[in-house]
């Protein structure tokens, strides 16, 4: 009976706590400021490989960092510039550059764990770009 009970309660508790995780989701886009927390829209990169999101959303008004700590030192202000540039790869990462400033262990979470996090991949990629791959288990790499 008892268990039954904390059960319940467990259930209604976490039931509500997504409601409101959705309800926040729901209305961060009306108060985002694009003019305190940089552009809204992610950053997407295909080069060298398909595809890793970069979101300032998270950056600024989730991890509090200022413009200055990437502007214009590690990344110009203009998306996708640095998908042009040859050392754009995880050794310039886990050497220090690009996200790698940050992305080493301290800071934030290292470049070298949860891959999956920067790296949304081909499905990841078509599902922004509102295009739905054409069908599941072709067994296409993320
Ligand atoms: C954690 C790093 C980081 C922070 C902090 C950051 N940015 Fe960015 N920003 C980026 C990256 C990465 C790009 C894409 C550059 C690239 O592709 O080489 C970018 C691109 C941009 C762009 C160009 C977007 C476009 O569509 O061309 C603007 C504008 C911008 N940032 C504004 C800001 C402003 C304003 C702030 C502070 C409120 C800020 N950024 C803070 C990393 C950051
Ligand atoms: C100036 C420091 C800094 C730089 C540069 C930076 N990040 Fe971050 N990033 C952070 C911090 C701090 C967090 C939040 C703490 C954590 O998740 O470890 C974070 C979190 C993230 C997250 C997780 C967001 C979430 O909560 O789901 C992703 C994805 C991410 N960064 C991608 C990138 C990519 C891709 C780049 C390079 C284009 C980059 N970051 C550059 C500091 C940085
Ligand atoms: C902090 C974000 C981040 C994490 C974590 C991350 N990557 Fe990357 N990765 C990038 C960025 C940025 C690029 C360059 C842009 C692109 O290729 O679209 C890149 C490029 C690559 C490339 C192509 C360039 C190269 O270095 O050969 C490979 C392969 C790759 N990543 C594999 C991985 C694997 C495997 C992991 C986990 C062990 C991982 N990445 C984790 C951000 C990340």
């Amino acid at each position: 009976m008892k268990k039954g009970l904390s059960a319940l309660v467990l259930g209604i508790l976490l039931f509500s706590g997504a409601c409101l995780m959705a309800a926040e989701e729901q209305k961060s886009p009306e108060e985002y400021d694009e003019d305190t927390y940089g552009p809204l829209a992610p950053i997407i990169w295909e080069k060298p490989v398909k595809s890793v999101i970069f979101e300032h959303k998270n950056h600024t008004q989730g991890a509090g960092l200022e413009c200055d700590s990437c502007h214009d030192e590690l990344f110009p202000m203009e998306a996708g510039a640095s998908a042009e540039k040859e050392d754009f790869t995880m050794q310039t990462l886990y050497d220090g550059g690009y996200c790698g400033a940050c992305h080493d262990g301290e800071t934030a979470f290292a470049s070298n764990t949860r891959c999956t996090t920067c790296h949304i991949g081909v499905r990841g990629h078509a599902r922004l770009s509102g295009n739905a791959p054409a069908a599941e288990g072709h067994g296409a790499k993320e």
